[in-house]
């Protein structure tokens, strides 16, 4: 069976409830019920840790056995060396997901240190770019 990691990063354990006029009323826990019904025949492995390390012990265990990771840094996207270190040491392919549209919003949003490391980026299409990561992830046949 497949195995997608979805990795999310500080604050979003706060969806539903954090900023709703940016990021939605959704938790990523009810979102993640419709992933996985979405996609019956793959196991989605979550993980959301606040903390950089974490993220980043969590792609070292997983990122040579899953067939991709989606990845949304939160903040750490725009800061953080090491995860995209981390990215790059791993086999598994990545793509970096945005519930907003980070370029519609401070510049500071508007670089990323993982999306050179990443197959490709989805940003501003909400939940759903989570969605369209997997579909794609699963199209790549690895
Ligand atoms: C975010 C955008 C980031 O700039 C922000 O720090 C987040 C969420 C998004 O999904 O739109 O925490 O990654």
């Amino acid at each position: 069976m497949k195995q997608i990691l979805i990795l999310n990063g500080p604050n979003l354990n706060l969806l539903g409830k954090r900023e709703p006029e940016i990021y939605g009323n959704r938790s990523f826990v009810d979102y993640l019920q419709t992933v996985e019904l979405v996609f019956p025949d793959i196991q989605i492995r979550y993980f959301q840790s606040n903390h950089e390390g974490e993220l980043i012990d969590k792609i070292h265990e997983l990122g040579f056995s899953v067939d991709g990771i989606v990845i949304n840094a939160g903040a750490l996207t725009h800061t953080s060396i090491a995860l995209a270190d981390a990215l790059s040491a791993v086999t598994a392919p990545a793509v970096e997901v945005h519930i907003s549209n980070v370029h519609a919003r401070e510049t500071y949003r508007h670089h990323s240190y993982l999306s050179a490391k990443c197959r490709g980026v989805i940003v501003g299409l909400g939940l759903m770019g989570y969605e369209l990561a997997v579909r794609y992830l699963l199209s790549l046949g690895v």
